[in-house]
């Protein structure tokens, strides 16, 4: 099984020999190898069963760095780099040729950003290279948010796990990217709202809903997916037409559900805020897969703000 622990010098030498390392993120926490390393990239998609055309996040801890790994910058990816970095925003620009081509699925663009965990920003500071870092989970599944969920999925493939706690945001950053004219497109809903990135850089074409013939491979339409079959509504329509109540999981956003046992079911929010829910939502994923449950009903929570994010994830999830 792989060691938890915070032995910068332990991830930083199996970062250098090619290894790879789980990493956390205020996100969710990455799957680490050195970005400049093919063989250590290779490893990582072959470690998650990821396809090798779904490209891989670049992490860097400087805003200077960006010059070495890509071509140029745009003004809209200058203005929100120096307001929301380090934080949960990657931005895709012209990739130079330091980055191999695996790292991008050989496209032109690389996918950038700087994290905001102090762990991981030490990490990067001790390493000469940049790290790719996809969620630590296997290819389709719910991204881990602590340790114990990387150790639950991946644990006997790697070696090492840096423990930075609880991801402080809990769902994946938001991938911005930007045209010849510097007209911005946001390909993933995440962790920053596009109401913050709209009052920064003006307005942005939105094109992360859900496909299944994508641009992005993050645009595909089934993924996050638990094993537990989802049904994604009103949780007590759902609940008139299911038999067996204790058969049922529930997932709501503000409220239990009266009939339903409380080991069942997992409340988002009991504060109402959705940075609450965002934090608790791939926890209670992954619980719903634990207990003895055949049929997930999961209600969507308010659509503004982190709320398009998370039912983002929702619908995804739902997907079979
Ligand atoms: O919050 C996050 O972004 C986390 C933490 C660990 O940093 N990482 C993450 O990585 O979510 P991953 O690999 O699970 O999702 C990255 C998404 C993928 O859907 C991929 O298709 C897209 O980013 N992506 C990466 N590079 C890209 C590129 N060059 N062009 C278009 N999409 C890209
Ligand atoms: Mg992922």
């Amino acid at each position: 099984m792989a060691n938890i622990g915070s032995n910068l010098n332990k991830a930083k030498s199996i970062i250098q020999s090619g290894g790879l390392v789980a990493i956390p993120t205020e996100t969710v926490y990455g799957l680490g190898a050195d970005a400049l390393n093919p063989d250590a990239v290779a490893s990582v998609f072959s470690t998650k069963n990821r396809p090798t055309f779904d490209p891989l996040i670049t992490h860097i801890s400087s805003i200077g760095q960006v010059d070495s790994y890509t071509l140029r910058w745009s003004n809209k990816a200058w203005a929100l780099a120096k307001k929301f970095w380090p934080g949960p925003l990657t931005l895709l620009l012209p990739k130079s040729n330091s980055i191999p081509d695996l790292v991008t699925s050989g496209m032109e663009k690389v996918a950038v950003r700087i994290p905001k965990s102090e762990l991981t920003l030490k990490l990067l500071n001790l390493l000469k290279s940049p790290l790719v870092a996809p969620s630590a989970n296997p290819f389709g599944y719910v991204s881990p948010t602590n340790p114990k969920h990387v150790e639950d999925q991946l644990g006997n493939k790697i070696p090492y796990i840096l423990d930075g706690g609880e991801c402080e945001i809990g769902i994946e950053s938001t991938i911005v990217g930007f045209d010849s004219e510097d007209n911005a497109t946001v390909y993933r809903l995440g962790g920053l709202s596009v109401d913050d990135i709209k009052n920064e850089i003006g307005d942005v074409q939105i094109t992360a809903h859900s496909t299944s013939n994508p641009q992005a491979p993050g645009m595909l339409k089934s993924h996050y997916s638990p094993k537990v079959k989802i049904k994604l509504g009103n949780i007590y329509a759902g609940l008139d037409k299911i038999k067996e109540i204790d058969q049922v999981g529930i997932i709501s956003f503000m409220q239990p559900v009266q009939k339903v046992p409380p080991n069942h079911q997992v409340v988002l929010a009991p504060d109402g805020s959705l940075k609450t829910a965002a934090k608790n939502l791939f926890s209670a994923l992954r619980y719903m897969d634990t207990i003895n449950i055949s049929t997930l009903l999961i209600e969507e929570v308010p659509d503004y703000g982190l709320g398009e994010a998370i039912n983002d994830r929702l619908r995804r999830a739902a997907v079979k």
